[in-house]
This record gives structure tokens, C-alpha cells and sequence, in this order.
């Protein structure tokens, strides 16, 4: 499972009024998105993000098939967007099995946590975009869940400012102290 967000300087996924428009001078970054998108078979986001977009008129989310994850009644759209209420290891196994390609976890921040939470996420693509909001939603709403170490995979430098590093998944943390050791 894949999160890949954008986040301001100061750890902020959305404005204080769940805004994202604050992500929009920084177009060049969305380049990234291209190889990234043709590794995925589908997505994951939670209520409060979807219920953003559909504000926003963005209630097409395409024939990739989208889970919703929500505890509240909800009309889907489409055949293609799908509601889950339930247990977040449980609707990897059903998509992991149902899809191919990986799963993106879109977020926002409170899904990130459930799912941070059982451990689900395989690989974190973050994009810091050089802009301070001061305040908004937390890419990691305040929770306590376990330590994990990360291996840095890349680091890219837009033009714009943006810098998209990409953690992955670190099983063996001796292995990662010894590859940090050679650089
Ligand atoms: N910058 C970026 O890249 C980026 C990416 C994605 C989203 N966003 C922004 O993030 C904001 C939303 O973030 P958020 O943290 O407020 O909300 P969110 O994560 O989108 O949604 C949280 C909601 O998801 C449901 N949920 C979470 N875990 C669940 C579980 N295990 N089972 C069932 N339902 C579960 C709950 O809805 P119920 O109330 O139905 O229980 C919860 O209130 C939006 O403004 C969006 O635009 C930004």
C-alpha cells in the first residue's frame, strides 16, 4: 500500500477549512504522479477527503475502483466507488485479492492514521511543498501508534521547490544502519 500526499512545511495535508488549493503553484510536482499512478490498481481515502472532493465537483473518480471508509450511510456514485466500514487489514486482504496493481492510500489524515495503525503502508511518497499554512489538518492526526523505521528510496527536487521523498518500508533496521554507515 502506497501514501502518496502533499504536505506543507509545517506538516499540514489541508487548509483549516479542508482546502487544498494552497497545493496549486506548485503544478510541476504533479509530474511525478504519472509513473506513480501506473502502479496502482486502486485507492482508499476516507469520508472527509471524499466528501471534499465531491464539494469540489470532482465525484468522478474514473473506473478505478475507490474505497470510501466510513461509518456513515453512503450513496455511491458509481459501481466503481465503494464503501467499507469495517476492519483496515480486512479491506486490504478483500482489494489485495479483488485487484491488481498496488493500493493507494490517499488519506486524508485520519485514515493515515488507521492505517499506520495496523501497519499497512508499504511505501510513503511525501511531497513538502515550501509554503508555511500556520495551521490546517495534520498528516498524522495526534494518535499514538508503533515506532516504525523507514528507508529512504528517493528524493526528487522540483523546479517549484517541492522536494517528494519516498520511504519505504524497513524490515531489517541492522541492514538500514549499515547502508547508512557506507554513505
Ligand atoms: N494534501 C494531500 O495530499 C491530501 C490528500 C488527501 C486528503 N487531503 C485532505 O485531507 C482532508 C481530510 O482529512 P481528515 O483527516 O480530516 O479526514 P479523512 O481521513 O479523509 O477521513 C476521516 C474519516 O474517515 C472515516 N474513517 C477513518 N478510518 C476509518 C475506519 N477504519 N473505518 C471506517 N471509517 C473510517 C471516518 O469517517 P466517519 O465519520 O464516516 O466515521 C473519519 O471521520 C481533506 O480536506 C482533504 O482535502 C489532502
Amino acid at each position: 500500500m502506497h501514501l502518496y500526499v502533499g504536505i506543507s512545511l509545517d506538516g499540514y495535508i489541508a487548509a483549516p477549512d479542508g482546502g487544498v488549493e494552497w497545493l496549486n503553484p506548485y503544478s510541476d510536482a504533479r509530474s511525478g504522479f504519472a509513473p506513480f499512478i501506473k502502479t496502482i490498481g486502486s485507492l482508499i481515502m476516507g469520508r472527509v477527503t471524499y466528501d471534499h472532493a465531491v464539494a469540489r465537483g470532482y465525484s468522478n473518480f474514473g473506473k478505478m475502483p475507490s474505497y470510501v471508509v466510513t461509518h456513515r450511510p453512503f450513496t455511491a456514485p458509481s459501481r466503481s466507488v465503494i464503501p467499507f466500514i469495517g476492519d483496515p487489514t480486512e479491506l486490504v486482504q478483500q482489494i489485495r485479492a479483488r485487484h491488481p496493481g498496488d493500493i493507494w492510500l490517499m488519506g486524508g489524515g485520519g485514515v493515515t492514521k488507521s492505517f499506520q495503525e495496523a501497519d499497512l503502508i508499504d511505501i510513503w511518497s511525501v511531497a513538502f511543498v515550501p509554503t508555511l499554512l500556520g495551521a490546517g489538518l495534520p498528516m498524522f492526526p495526534p494518535a499514538a501508534f508503533h515506532e516504525r523505521r523507514l528507508r529512504l528510496a528517493r528524493t526528487h527536487t522540483y523546479p517549484s521547490g517541492v522536494i517528494e521523498l519516498r520511504y519505504e518500508r524497513l524490515e531489517d533496521a541492522s541492514a538500514g544502519m549499515k547502508a547508512a554507515a557506507k554513505r
